[in-house]
């Protein structure tokens, strides 16, 4: 499941996770950090790719330094950036996901990265920083109620948030199809639909009796999750698919066209804060 899931994440998403320097006679350095879901190391110019164009990622790599060793904690969103936020190991903090799925899905979970991690945006709010994180969150939201944000970033170091709770899923995008049909693709339908029909025709052929109770009572559980899936499914966008600032709830479901711009244009506007800083 983890596989397909992992599969169908079509979208790369940025996580920017900024921080800048609140006033101060001392002059420190102001720090941006981004976070890339799904893009391999093959994919950017400055490490040898000449089809796709990535020419302001080459000039960061050019003025800056360019890193050939890479460990990631995990290959997925959850577990990786609560190892990226705390630096270590998410199965310390909870966040090692040994379930089907691996990561959250739904935003009603209750679980998340636990408040009383040390993060490095509490780090960097301790220095007299300010902080802001701007993208995909995918560390939990609340606990109790629906309320008391006590995963939000705000509960983490962080004193902006713009943007999605959870991650971007193909369900949240209006005629993008769903990754949860994908799951269907894991069922055995060819074995089924041979066991159904010799079923059938032994019973037809006399061999078998096949209680016409147990037939129908079949037939209704099937239909009975089908149209469970088919809510879940449709219902999905406007349960999971929220786009926050800070704490309040700004779309949802959101808008996908345009969002990674929204994001940048955010990011943009925080950075140019601290410079006035
Ligand atoms: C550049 O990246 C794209 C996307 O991953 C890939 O399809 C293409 O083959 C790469 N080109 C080169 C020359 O590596
Ligand atoms: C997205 O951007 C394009 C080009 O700037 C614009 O025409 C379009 O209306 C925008 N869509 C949304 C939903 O903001």
């Amino acid at each position: 499941m983890s596989d397909f899931l992992n599969k169908s994440q079509c979208c790369v998403f940025v996580l920017l996770l900024h921080v800048c320097h609140a006033v101060d006679n001392e002059k420190r350095p102001n720090f941006l950090l981004m976070m890339v879901d799904d893009m391999g190391i093959g994919d950017l110019g400055c490490y040898g790719n000449t089809t796709l164009r990535t020419l302001n990622i080459d000039r960061l790599a050019q003025e800056g330094v360019r890193l050939t060793q890479h460990i990631a904690a995990a290959p997925l969103c959850t577990p990786s950036r609560a190892a990226f936020q705390t630096g270590r190991y998410p199965i310390r903090s909870g966040m090692a996901g040994f379930g089907p799925v691996g990561v959250y899905i739904i935003s009603a979970a209750s679980g998340g990265l636990p408040s009383e991690e040390v993060t490095f945006a509490k780090v960097a709010k301790q220095q007299g920083y300010q902080t802001a994180l701007i993208g995909k969150w995918h560390l939990g939201l609340n606990c109790e109620r629906s309320d008391d944000y006590c995963h939000h970033p705000s509960a983490h170091g962080f004193d902006y948030f713009y943007g999605i709770t959870m991650t971007h899923l193909r369900d949240c995008r209006h005629g993008h199809g769903s990754v949860f049909y994908n799951a269907l693709a894991h069922l055995p339908l060819k074995t089924m639909g041979v066991g159904v029909a010799t079923m059938a025709l032994l019973h037809a052929m006399g061999v078998v009796t096949l209680q016409r109770r147990l037939v129908l009572s079949l037939v209704a559980s099937v239909g009975v999750g089908a149209v469970i899936f088919g809510l879940f499914v449709v219902s999905f966008p406007v349960f999971n698919c929220i786009l926050m600032r800070n704490r309040e709830v700004v779309e949802q479901p959101y808008v996908s066209e345009n969002l990674t711009q929204r994001m940048t244009d955010e990011a943009v506007q925080f950075l140019a804060k601290c410079v006035e800083l």
